[in-house]
């Protein structure tokens, strides 16, 4: 079967595109729209995320405030920080870089973030917003992966969606957006007792295991729709995602690839819930 590739660089660019405008009509009415970045410690994979992130604002042309706090920072004076940010009416969004430290409470820090400046999703408001219905910031990579669908002209409303992984970044709050479409969705875990006879069903599967190449053509239906959020680094330095794509792509009617596919979208949507965040807040 012929299947075509869902490019999330050219998606996530035209998101990002769109946010530029957005925020130039901002500029217009003398309306500058910031973000806050705070990373506690100096893991090199977070560094790299924060950069990134930094380098989208700037291209959107919103301004970014840079807290980079050292290793030993306390619980409190990292609190204290986002209760300055909260109060501060020029801060639109603000994002604390996970994982923290463990002598910091990461629940904790996400509680006291305002949801109205939650624009990574994660509050336990903006969550319970997203199930029930009501306006509020998703979690970037899930609403990445709808823009994908959305944009590659799938539908998935009436269709069989199977969600493997239950995290609350990924795989809980991906399950409530493909219900909120009007998808009918299962969520598969480690506990899930057959793993194949469960995505077999799956019109569109979303993996996110967390294992390489884990997923191969017996785990597919013919024609399926295939979203890999997995993103491993192997011995040759090389990038795979969960899904094994040399095996799957052939049984797929459309599939992401790794990298270039789900990566993207969740700066892209990061940017997208910035500009939200100011309307939210105004
Ligand atoms: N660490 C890994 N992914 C993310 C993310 O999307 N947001 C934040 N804040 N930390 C992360």
């Amino acid at each position: 079967m012929s299947y075509s590739i869902i490019d999330g660089k050219a998606i996530s660019a035209q998101i990002k595109e769109e946010c530029k405008q957005q925020v130039l009509a901002y500029k217009e009415k003398g309306i500058e729209i910031c973000l806050a970045v705070i990373q506690v410690g100096a893991d090199p994979a977070s560094s790299v995320y924060v950069n990134n992130k930094k380098k989208a604002c700037e291209f959107c042309g919103m301004k970014s405030l840079s807290y980079e706090l050292p290793e030993e920072t306390t619980e409190d004076e990292l609190l204290a920080l986002i209760h300055k940010l909260n109060d501060d009416p020029s801060v639109n969004g603000i994002l604390v870089q996970l994982p923290l430290p463990k002598h910091i409470d990461e629940d904790l820090v996400i509680r006291t973030i305002d949801p109205k400046k939650d624009v990574d999703g994660f509050h336990t408001q903006s969550v319970g917003a997203l199930c029930i219905g009501q306006p509020g910031f998703v979690s970037c990579t899930p609403a990445g992966i709808i823009q994908l669908l959305k944009r590659s002209g799938i539908e998935i409303a009436g269709k069989e969606c199977v969600v493997i992984g239950r995290s609350n970044i990924v795989g809980k709050p991906m399950a409530l957006l493909l219900l909120r479409e009007n998808g009918t969705v299962t969520v598969c875990h480690s506990r899930t007792k057959d793993l194949k006879e469960v995505t077999k069903r799956a019109d569109i599967l979303i993996v996110a295991i967390g294992k390489p190449k884990f997923i191969t053509s017996d785990y597919v239906k013919e024609g399926a729709v295939v979203i890999d959020v997995g993103i491993h680094r192997n011995e040759n330095n090389k990038l795979c995602g969960d899904v094994d794509f040399d095996d799957v792509a052939e049984k797929t009617s459309a599939i992401t690839p790794v990298p270039g596919g789900v990566g993207p979208m969740t700066i892209a949507m990061l940017m997208h819930n910035c500009v939200a965040s100011y309307e939210l807040q105004n």
